[in-house]
């Protein structure tokens, strides 16, 4: 795994770069798409290269790490709502090529066949990732498999209680989620993780430790040959 300390803007700028270069050399690449606050600066800064002619979305293929189970895609706290709102409304991507998983067996994106539906694409090739405090990837909570594919997943108590600033009452929180696994994370090419802000910084000291462990599913990407940990100055304070 490869470190760059680098400001926000820096980070956000670094990673629009490596996918501008991936989409000239490939202009129809397998863009791995997180949600949550980490992965917002690079959206704005595809925006703005899409909007300037610098990248071309139009051949781009997209699939989410995860979704809510059980609201509507329209809901306001759906990811494939956020995905609209903070990327693909603004872009020049094809909205058929972007991908949410689903429980819905009649969809195309239904999750017991999402990871056969990415590798005939080819794999993702660049899969984007944030972090949570507990080391958890998508919704990979610790505990998870490392072998795991899309799934279902029973939210942790924190987890909702975490979530429940979004949402009127913690009743209206989702129970459950449908993830990619560890597995599916890892199948990608190369991955770009980003960890910022103090109250990330013992999840990337656990992950610089190098121990491979279930107990902190993100430590599973140090078993990937191709992993750039994109952090800023607040995150690194305990290295
Ligand atoms: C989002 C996701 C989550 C977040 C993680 C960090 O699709 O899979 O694992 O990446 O919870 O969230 P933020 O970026 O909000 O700190």
């Amino acid at each position: 795994m490869e470190l760059k300390i680098l400001n926000k803007e820096e980070i956000y700028t670094a990673i629009k770069d490596e996918i501008a270069m991936l989409l000239r050399r490939k202009p129809n690449a397998v863009l791995g798409l997180a949600t949550g606050s980490s992965p917002v600066g690079v959206y704005d800064e595809l925006i703005k290269a899409n909007k300037a002619g610098d990248i071309d979305f139009i051949n781009v293929t997209s699939f989410n790490l995860d979704e809510y189970l059980g609201l509507a895609p329209t809901h306001n706290q759906s990811y494939r709502y956020f995905m609209n709102e903070h990327l693909f409304n603004h872009i020049n991507i094809d909205k058929s090529k972007t991908h949410v998983p689903s429980t819905d067996k009649n969809s195309e994106d239904y999750y017991q066949t999402y990871d056969q539906k990415i590798q005939d694409h080819g794999g993702i090739d660049f899969q984007i990732l944030g972090i949570g405090s507990n080391g958890h990837i998508a919704f990979n909570e610790p505990g998870t498999d490392f072998n795991s594919l899309t799934h279902i997943v029973s939210l942790k108590e924190s987890t909702i209680k975490d979530n429940s600033r979004f949402f009127a009452s913690i009743s209206d929180v989702p129970t459950q989620a449908v993830s990619m696994g560890l597995k599916s994370i890892m199948n990608a090419k190369k991955i770009v993780i980003i960890i910022t802000g103090s109250n990330k910084a013992n999840a990337l000291k656990r992950l610089m430790s190098k121990e491979v462990t279930t107990d902190f599913p993100a430590s599973i990407l140090n078993k990937h040959p191709s992993v750039t940990i994109y952090a800023d100055k607040d995150a690194a304070s305990l290295l």
